[in-house]
């Protein structure tokens, strides 16, 4: 099989590391990839980097190279109709059209979908006028949620703890346009409080299968505070999900997205379903509501859920795209994975002090240790980049890179990580000391 694994991150070095376990792959293509998956082709000859990411020159690659089938990590990719693109000709191809991408790239059509569908969520309602969405905040009378209409590379969801946060809220998105046009709209959403799952299904449109679930910790400061991240770590299995839990979130959320997306919006969806939820501790039991819906797999939850899959990555991903996902069986290893992202923090920039990831952040800062790690750790890059005079890797984004262990104990994963970790270090870098 030639595969082409499309995407930058974290979450597509960990895909390509996966692929790359199947004795089924005989060549893999990362476009544009980044530099430390760049590395690893230099010690994997099945594997090469191609510097495109343009949906039109991703299908002329594709077909040049005679590629069986793409997988894509990122879900601009997907919004900007790279499913369509690719099946208009020909091309096998992992993950959800752009209609169903809208599920993601517009929260205020997710969440009017979810409700005409009865799923549960918070109250909610959206706006493009800003004084309507603060006469709206001050009479709801409870903490809300601002978010940014549109894609915003994960930060674009505001928690607020007052009214005056709200109402800031409303101008960074729609008046200061922080987000640029994906904050023309903003959705006003009730906080709710409890704990975060990020839960992931496989479809092929009809067969729709629970796959694995994360935590993911978004705030950027530890006991999460701070702004929202992309995501600042997690690990998986999650504990409190039993099997009844997992029934009622398909039950309750998936199935229902998917069936009722295809009948009454007439929309198949195909491929990686995140559904982001919350988890509320009510009178009676933990109710799941959804905050999100994601198109795509989670960044860092692909780095603690894809080591845990025993299943031939491959037979996946053609179950996925030839509807044959109904008789395959997979399996998990019982071991807790967990991933703690370092980041680029608080540093001296060529413009001054930068405050650090989500905010503006220095780059080219060399990063030491990388040697040291064990060799049972996993380290896959987000942000780097490698330099030659110099002979090693230096920072090059918000997220740098992410250390996953696994153990089967999670108290241990955790220790393990943050051991492995003090050994890596470069200017500003900052984690937070509380995953797990
Ligand atoms: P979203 O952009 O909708 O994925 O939200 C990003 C993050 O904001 C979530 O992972 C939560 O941490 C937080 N969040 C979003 N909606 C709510 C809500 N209604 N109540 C509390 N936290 C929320
Ligand atoms: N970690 C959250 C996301 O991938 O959206």
């Amino acid at each position: 099989m030639r595969i082409l694994v499309v995407g930058s991150g974290g979450r597509e070095h960990v895909t390509v590391w996966k692929f790359l376990q199947s004795p089924q792959v005989e060549k893999l293509y990362i476009a544009p990839g980044n530099d430390g998956i760049g590395h690893l082709a230099e010690s994997e000859p099945r594997l090469e980097r191609v510097p495109v990411r343009e949906n039109e020159e991703l299908l002329a690659l594709a077909e040049e190279k005679a590629v069986d089938l793409t997988f894509v990590g990122p879900e601009r990719s997907l919004s900007e109709g790279i499913v369509d693109l690719f099946t208009a000709h020909s091309q096998a191809i992992v993950g959800p059209t752009a209609d169903a991408s809208r599920l993601e790239s517009s929260k205020a059509y997710a969440k009017d979908v979810m409700v005409d569908l009865g799923i549960p969520v918070a109250p909610y309602r959206h706006f493009t006028d800003p004084e309507e969405a603060k006469a709206y905040i001050a009479q709801c009378g409870y903490p809300v949620v601002v978010k940014a209409d549109g894609l915003a590379a994960g930060k674009g969801s505001i928690v607020c703890t007052s009214e005056e946060d709200a109402f800031q809220a409303v101008e960074t998105c729609m008046v200061e346009r922080k987000f640029g046009a994906s904050g023309d709209r903003v959705v006003v959403e009730k906080r709710l409080y409890g704990q975060e799952l990020s839960f992931f299904c496989f479809t092929d449109g009809k067969t729709i299968k629970p796959m694995a679930w994360a935590r993911d910790y978004k705030p950027v400061f530890d006991n999460d505070e701070g702004l929202n991240t992309g995501g600042m770590g997690g690990y998986s299995p999650n504990d409190e999900v039993d099997p009844t839990l997992v029934s009622r979130i398909m039950d309750e959320i998936g199935l229902p997205l998917v069936h009722g997306f295809a009948e009454r919006y007439g929309i198949t969806y195909r491929g990686i379903l995140y559904i982001g939820l919350m988890l509320a501790d009510e009178p009676d039991g933990l109710q799941p509501y959804v905050l999100e819906i994601n198109v795509r797999m989670g960044d860092p939850e692909a780095q603690v859920i894809y080591p845990r899959l025993l299943t031939d990555f491959v037979d996946i991903s053609v179950a996925m795209v030839n509807e044959e996902l109904e008789g395959l069986a997979y399996e998990w290893t019982n071991d807790y994975y967990l991933c703690v992202c370092a980041t680029s923090g608080r540093t001296k920039g060529k413009k001054g002090w930068y405050r650090g990831y989500p905010r503006r952040y220095a780059v080219k800062k060399p990063i030491k240790g990388l040697e040291s790690m064990s060799a049972d750790t996993l380290v896959f890059h987000s942000g780097t980049c490698w330099d030659d005079e110099r002979g090693q890797f230096l920072t090059d984004g918000g997220r740098v890179l992410s250390v996953v262990v696994g153990d089967p104990s999670l108290e241990k994963a955790g220790q393990r990580v943050y051991q492995e970790l003090e050994k890596i270090s470069f200017e500003g870098m900052h984690y937070r000391k509380d995953i797990g």
